[in-house]
């Protein structure tokens, strides 16, 4: 059978009219479609134009969209009565509260009045298309188009396939994404699809991080922003999604993929959830905002010390552009040979703490502390004590790096850091989805960049850092906690063997 979505008079049918609604039926009456609405509760589709009324006033108030258009949009846009009023549509996108037993009901209900070769496409962001598709009697014309929020703002949609979608399927819902203005990715049907699977290392780990101890949650959101070059830090992300949204999403991923170690939620997150710390809806996450200033205080304090005249170095990885950058500040630093009278010993290791790498070099341990160089970032350096360096090392550590004219962020001693830890495990996710086959790596990259937001895709990250540094961080991490979830996955570790790109094809 054809699956024909180009034809010039598609009607398009959204079902569901709440936040994902209607923002996708205002994009594909924006995109010329005559779109139709339907939402169970009584009000909710007036309520809906309403809403899409108002926001393209705004656009036509900043220049963005003329009236003639906007009068366009909301002509095109028009209630349904019923679901019967469905028949004329060749597409369906569903976007109803997410429920399994609810969205089949549906599904079978709209099966008995659409057109046999109409498609119905559910928005879900975390159940299984081709589950849904189960209880259809065409489960080859169901398929997934996940969109973003807001719809209307956001670029990315995935397609998924069902195992039972027509194999034309995924190449129909693709051309119609683009139709309507989008960047469309092409998804396998597993938990999270690409962008909530990818998104399982930052804010995860991060959490880890604060619950060890190690940084305050404005610390690790400082470094990353300062340091790594994120828009938003872990924790600014979690108050801003809700704690009870990301929070389910975690355990709903971790369980579907069943028990894997990576994706292991966080326990303190469940308090806070339970406590209704949710972010910024209930006025209180990891930053309170309702005080002046929505702070999160350093969580190491250190006693100035004056500027040393000398540092040494250990000669690994990064050790000699840090001398460089430290030489130029006017602080003689020696690379190697053996330590002297230097007040500080710097190291710079990958995935191995500062107390590992201390006794490995043979070091007094009052005097070591760890720089983070795997990034060669310069924007804020991480800074890391092992529980013997004394106050007088720590604190002529930082006026050193102070010197250099960057900022400087404290921590107790971590495996990897902050940043390494968290750039680490968000390449090593992004290796587990190329893995799994779940979407190309170029998908994977432009997934992540437009629907997370961050930087950089996990693959282009891992090539960035070197695939080989990222596994030397992956593989210290896993030695010293002998922890499953920071094993590295076989796509990275081949690919590091061999000096290959991480979007080396298999
Ligand atoms: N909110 C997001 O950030 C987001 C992002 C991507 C995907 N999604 C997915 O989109 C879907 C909708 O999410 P939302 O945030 O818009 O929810 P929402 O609660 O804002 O809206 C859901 C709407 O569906 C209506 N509804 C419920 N059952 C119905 C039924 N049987 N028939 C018709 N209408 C029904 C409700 O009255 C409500 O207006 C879910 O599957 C969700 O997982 C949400």
């Amino acid at each position: 059978m054809t699956i024909n979505l180009d034809r010039p008079d598609l009607i398009v049918a959204v079902i569901g009219a709440g936040a994902m609604g209607r923002g996708i039926a205002q994009v594909c009456a924006q995109a010329g479609l005559s779109t139709l609405l339907f939402d169970a509760r009584d009000g909710a589709v007036a309520e809906a134009f309403a809403a899409v009324d108002k926001g393209l006033d705004g656009q036509v108030a900043k220049g963005r969209m003329s009236a003639d258009d906007k009068a366009g949009v909301m002509r095109r846009l028009k209630p349904m009565a019923s679901l019967a009023d469905a028949a004329s549509a060749g597409l369906v996108i569903e976007a109803i509260v997410e429920d399994l037993a609810v969205k089949r009901d549906l599904f079978r209900t709209l099966e008995k009045h659409l057109a046999a070769d109409a498609v119905i496409a559910t928005n879900t962001s975390s159940l299984s298309v081709t589950e849904i598709a189960a209880g259809c009697d065409r489960p080859q014309r169901v398929g997934g188009l996940h969109f973003f929020n807001p719809p209307p703002v956001m670029k990315l949609v995935e397609v998924i396939g069902g195992l039972r979608s027509d194999p034309n399927l995924v190449a129909a819902l693709l051309a119609f994404s683009r139709r309507i203005g989008k960047q469309p990715i092409v998804a396998t049907d597993t938990p999270g699809f690409v962008v909530n699977h990818a998104g399982r290392a930052y804010g995860p780990e991060a959490l880890r991080i604060v619950g060890q101890g190690i940084a305050s949650p404005g610390d690790v959101d400082v470094l990353m922003k300062e340091a790594a070059g994120f828009r938003m830090g872990p924790f600014e992300l979690l108050d801003l999604v809700g704690g009870d949204v990301t929070h389910a999403v975690m355990e709903s991923i971790y369980d579907r993929y069943y028990g894997e170690p990576m994706y292991q939620p966080s326990a303190q997150m469940a308090v806070r959830v339970a406590g209704g710390l949710l972010g910024r809806k209930t006025g209180r996450g990891f930053y309170d905002y309702a005080a002046a200033s929505a702070a999160s205080a350093p969580l190491l304090s250190v006693a100035p010390q004056p500027r040393p005249a000398s540092v040494w170095i250990a000669d690994e990885d990064g050790g000699g552009e840090l001398a460089s950058l430290l030489n130029a500040a006017g602080i003689s630093a020696n690379v190697g040979g053996a330590p002297g009278a230097q007040p500080v010993y710097f190291v710079t290791p990958l995935g191995e703490d500062c107390t590992g790498a201390a006794l490995r070099l043979k070091l007094d341990p009052a005097r070591t502390v760890a720089v983070d160089r795997l990034g060669r970032f310069t924007g804020r350096y991480t800074v890391m004590k092992n529980p013997l360096t004394t106050p007088a090392a720590f604190g002529a550590a930082v006026a050193a790096l102070q010197a250099t004219g960057a900022p400087v962020t404290a921590i107790n001693d971590s495996t990897g850091f902050v940043v390494q830890r968290l750039l680490a495990m968000i390449v090593n996710v992004g290796c587990r989805i190329a893995e799994l086959r779940v979407a190309a790596p170029t998908d994977i990259d432009s997934g992540v960049e437009l629907g997370l937001n961050y930087p950089k895709g996990p693959l282009a990250f891992g090539d960035f850092l070197g695939p080989a540094r990222v596994l030397a961080v992956l593989d210290a991490m896993q030695a010293a906690t002998h922890d499953p979830k920071y094993r590295a996955t076989a796509w990275l570790r081949r690919r590091a063997m061999l000096g290959v790109s991480l979007y080396t094809p298999d």
